[in-house]
Parts: structure tokens; sequence; C-alpha cells
């Protein structure tokens, strides 16, 4: 019997009793009642599983897929209304090519998606990762799904030493010979979850590990020290202002960010670019008052602090930047999460809700 056969074998009985239970996946047992997968929503999931946890999706992807059960719904959806359902989650490039995606689809491919991982690849926010993970989850197809838990796994399994930046290479082809043809799909998430609940990060649960006798870093007792851990180098301060102005009638002096770019998309308070403090001027004549706080949010390559002015406009104000949004129109959950923030920092001065 090859190596694989058995390997997989034995990740799949784990899997048949161990399998995390994730609102987006059809697990072992339904699969043996006959449910089968829906690509909108693995699809879906894995667009928004990239570079966020499990947990943080959960309320997410229940959320879109009760407002749009279908890839025809979302399809039809005004971009404001998805950059709003999409609020928090972060990465907002993706929720922008989420709708391109959905209307290509829907244009292009008669509302299916297709099973292929490189027909996959040719869609709007689909990578090689995501083109696997569905075209493995969705279509079961053997494509080999390789993210963080598996390289981890994988380094383990071989006892592969150094940082696991300089060895993504060789942990892709060990994750690619263990890939089974029979329930590649399965598999490919019962990798994610080993390395998730058993073969974690620290402290690894070998005990528990069905690939325990397989595996070399266990067998050399240097499952703590493989993979090597890297120092992160910290990250640099940008600096900014911002503005959170109220017009006499209530209306709030909101901006729609550019397309492209850090929150493209997305609704915020008008400012100055950020690293540009000492640029900032207000986006609108008014009584401006610095609030003295200041708010703090780390974005994956560096941490923003922003300074909050509040301001008090007549109504017949005519901004020069941004635009005025009625009281009632305006729901702070639209916002995402540091302009959510700066609404909250500014709230008390205004005596905003
Ligand atoms: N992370 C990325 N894709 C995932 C999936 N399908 N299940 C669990 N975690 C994941």
């Amino acid at each position: 019997m090859p190596e694989n056969y058995e390997l997989s074998a034995k990740l799949l009985a784990w899997y048949d009793v161990s399998a995390r239970e994730f609102p987006w996946r059809i697990g072992p047992a339904e699969k043996r009642g006959g449910a089968i997968s829906d690509p909108y929503a693995v699809w879906l999931s894995e667009i928004m599983l990239q570079q966020t946890t499990t947990a943080a999706v959960e309320k997410y992807f229940a959320k879109f897929l009760s407002r749009w059960p279908r890839i025809s719904d979302l399809a039809a959806a005004a971009d404001a209304e998805v950059m709003a359902a999409w609020a928090g989650l972060g990465y907002y490039a993706r929720a922008r090519s989420l709708l391109k995606c959905a209307r290509m689809i829907a244009s292009e491919f008669d509302g299916e998606f297709p099973g292929d991982k490189e027909s996959l690849m040719t869609l709007p926010g689909i990578g090689p990762y995501t083109a696997s993970a569905i075209a493995a989850i969705a279509f079961d197809r053997p494509e080999t799904v390789v993210d963080g838990n598996v390289e981890r796994v994988m380094s383990r399994m071989h006892a592969v030493t150094g940082p696991i930046a300089k060895a993504k290479r060789e942990l892709r082809r060990c994750a690619e010979r263990l890939t089974p043809r029979q329930r590649p799909g399965d598999y490919a998430q019962a990798v994610m979850d080993l390395g998730a609940t058993i073969c974690k990060p620290r402290s690894p649960k070998c005990e528990s590990c069905p690939w325990r006798l397989n595996c070399k870093a266990f067998s050399s007792g240097l499952q703590n020290r493989i993979p090597e851990k890297t120092t992160k180098a910290r990250r640099p301060v940008r600096r900014g202002v911002v503005y959170v102005g109220i017009r006499q009638d209530g209306a709030l002096l909101l901006e729609r960010r550019p397309e492209t770019g850090l929150l493209g998309g997305m609704l915020g308070w008008p400012g100055c670019e950020w690293n540009d403090g000492e640029q900032a001027r207000p986006p609108c004549a008014g009584a401006w008052k610095d609030s003295g706080r200041t708010v703090q949010h780390a974005f994956t390559h560096f941490e923003l602090q922003l300074r909050v002015v509040t301001g008090k406009m007549p109504e017949n104000s005519i901004p020069q930047q941004g635009a005025f949004v009625p009281a009632g129109e305006f729901n702070p959950a639209d916002l995402p999460s540091v302009m959510r923030k700066v609404y909250e920092a500014a709230a008390p001065e205004l005596n905003l809700p």
C-alpha cells in the first residue's frame, strides 16, 4: 500500500469522528445522509476565510447567505449594500472582488461555478489557494490545499527545519504527495482541522494525533521546535487626522473612499492622508474642535493613530470633501472597524447615539 493511502485513510477516519462543524461545511455525517456541497456557499466561505478566523467569519457567512441565498441574488445586489454587510470583516478588496465574481458567474457562466482549478483561477478574487479549496471542497477534485495550518503539519510530519518561508515549495510537494484521489474535499478540510485543533502552533496535542506514529517531529521529540519561530518586524506607525462633522439637522459628513487602496469602496470620515497629519484641513467650513481622543487601529503592515476632530456645521453648508448623509440613512455598523472606532470616540462630544 503506498504511504499516502495509509496516511490519508488514517486522517479521514479521524475526520469522520472529529470534524469541526461550520455553517458552510457539509460534514462527513451529512454527506453519508446524501447532502452535497453548494459551490456558492463554499466560495463565499473561502473568500471570507482568507486572512480571517473561522470565529469571525461565522456570523458574516450566515448574514450573507440569508440575505443573498443564491449567487444570482448577490450578483443583483447594490455595491453599497454588500460593502456595508462586509463592514468589520476587513480586507475590503475581497468584498469588491466578491461582487465582481458573482456578476461574472451570473453573466458568463450561467450562474454555475466551474469545477476545475484553472477556470476558477480566472475569476476575480480567486487565486491558486482559493481555487484549490473550492475545487476540492465543492467538487471533490484532487487538488491540494496548502494554508498556514497545512504547512505547519507538513513541516512537523517531515521534520523540515528552518523557517517555513524558506521551505514553502518542499512543504507543498509533501502535501501534494499525501493528497488522496478518494474524498479529496474531506481530506483538505481534515488537514486544516488537524492543524487548527491538534497540530497547533504551540503545545501540539500529539497524544491525540492520528498521524503521530508517522510524524518525524514527534518521533524525535521536536514538535515544539518545528516549525522554527520567526520574529515579526514591528509595525511602523502612521498618523492622521479625521473629522466627524454633524450638520444642524443631524446629517453626518461622510465620504465613500476611492475603489482602490486601503478600505477601498468603504464609507468613512473625511480626513487627511495617513502620515500627513500636518496637512490636515477640515472638509467643510464649521466650528471644529480637537476631541482630545486618538483612535488606534492595527492594519497588517502598519499601526494607525488617528486624531479625532469633531465639528458642527450650519444647515446650508457645502462640503469640500465628502457628502452629508441624513441621520436616518446612517448606520454605524456600515463602517469598517477603524471608522467605527472613530465614530465611538466622537459620539459623546456630538451627542450621537
Ligand atoms: N480556512 C480556510 N478554509 C477553511 C475551511 N474550509 N474550513 C476551515 N477553515 C478554513
